[in-house]
C-alpha cells in the first residue's frame, strides 16, 4: 500500500473512532494544538464546513457560551446548540449580509477549508480554489474583528504568491502550515493569519 493511502486510512480510522465526521478535522486539530487559536466563548465563522468535522472540534473548543456559524453549499447534520449552519454559496452577492445577520458581533476567528469540485486540470483547480478563498478575504473586514485570526486552506500554484502578498497586508503575521494530517502529495497548505488589521474592503484589494 502506498504511504499516501496508508495515511488516509489511518486518519479515517481515528476520525471514526473519535466520532469526527471527516479526517480533515485532524488538520485543524494539529494546527490548534500548536498555535492555540480556539478559546472558550469565541465567535467563529467556518467556510466550506460540510460534513462538519471542523465544526465539531470548534464547537467543543469554544464551549456553550461560544457560537460558530458554518457555511456550505451542502446541508450539514446538526452539530450542537452553539452551532448554526447557513446553506449558501460564498459567491452569493448577499453572503456578507446573510452572515452578519447571524452574528451578534464580529467573529474572533474565521476558518476556511473551501475546495471546489476538483476537475483534475491542475491550473484550473488552483485558480478556482484561490478564487473561492479570495471571496472570504474580501468580506473579512465585515465579519472579523480587529486583532482576530483566520485559518485558510489554499492550493499552491501560480496565483498563490499574489494571494499571499495580499493577505499579508491584512494581518500582523501569516504562517504557512502543512499539517501532518495533510497528504504530502496534496498541494494544499494552510495559512494561519494572526491579528487582523482592519482596513476598509476597498484597501484590501
Ligand atoms: C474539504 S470540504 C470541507 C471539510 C470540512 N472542513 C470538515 O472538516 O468537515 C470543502 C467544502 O467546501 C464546500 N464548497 C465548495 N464550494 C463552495 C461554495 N462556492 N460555497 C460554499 N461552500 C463551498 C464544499 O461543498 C465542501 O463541503
Amino acid at each position: 500500500m502506498k504511504l499516501d493511502q496508508a495515511k488516509k486510512d489511518y486518519y479515517r480510522r481515528i476520525a471514526k473512532k473519535e466520532g469526527y465526521r471527516s479526517r480533515a478535522t485532524f488538520k485543524l486539530i494539529q494546527i490548534d494544538k500548536k498555535y492555540h487559536i480556539f478559546k472558550k466563548k469565541q465567535i467563529v465563522v467556518d467556510f466550506g464546513c460540510a460534513p462538519g468535522g471542523w465544526l465539531q472540534y470548534i464547537s467543543r473548543a469554544i464551549g456553550n457560551e461560544g457560537f460558530a456559524l458554518g457555511i456550505d453549499l451542502k446541508r450539514v447534520e446538526p452539530i450542537g446548540s452553539n452551532v448554526e449552519i447557513l446553506v449558501a454559496d460564498v459567491n452569493d452577492e448577499s453572503i456578507k449580509d446573510k452572515i452578519m445577520s447571524k452574528l451578534r458581533k464580529k467573529a474572533d476567528v474565521v476558518t476556511s477549508d473551501l475546495s471546489p469540485n476538483v476537475s483534475g486540470i491542475w491550473e484550473l483547480d488552483v485558480a478556482k480554489q484561490i478564487d473561492l478563498t479570495s471571496k472570504v478575504v474580501e468580506i473579512l473586514p465585515f465579519i472579523l474583528k480587529e486583532g482576530g485570526h483566520a485559518i485558510m486552506k489554499v492550493f499552491q500554484g501560480a496565483p498563490f504568491s499574489e494571494f499571499l502578498k495580499k493577505i499579508k497586508k491584512n494581518f500582523k503575521d501569516v504562517i504557512i502550515i502543512k499539517p501532518p494530517a495533510s497528504r504530502p502529495e496534496s498541494s494544499e497548505m494552510y495559512l494561519l493569519c494572526r491579528e487582523f488589521i482592519f482596513q476598509s474592503s476597498k484597501d484590501t484589494t
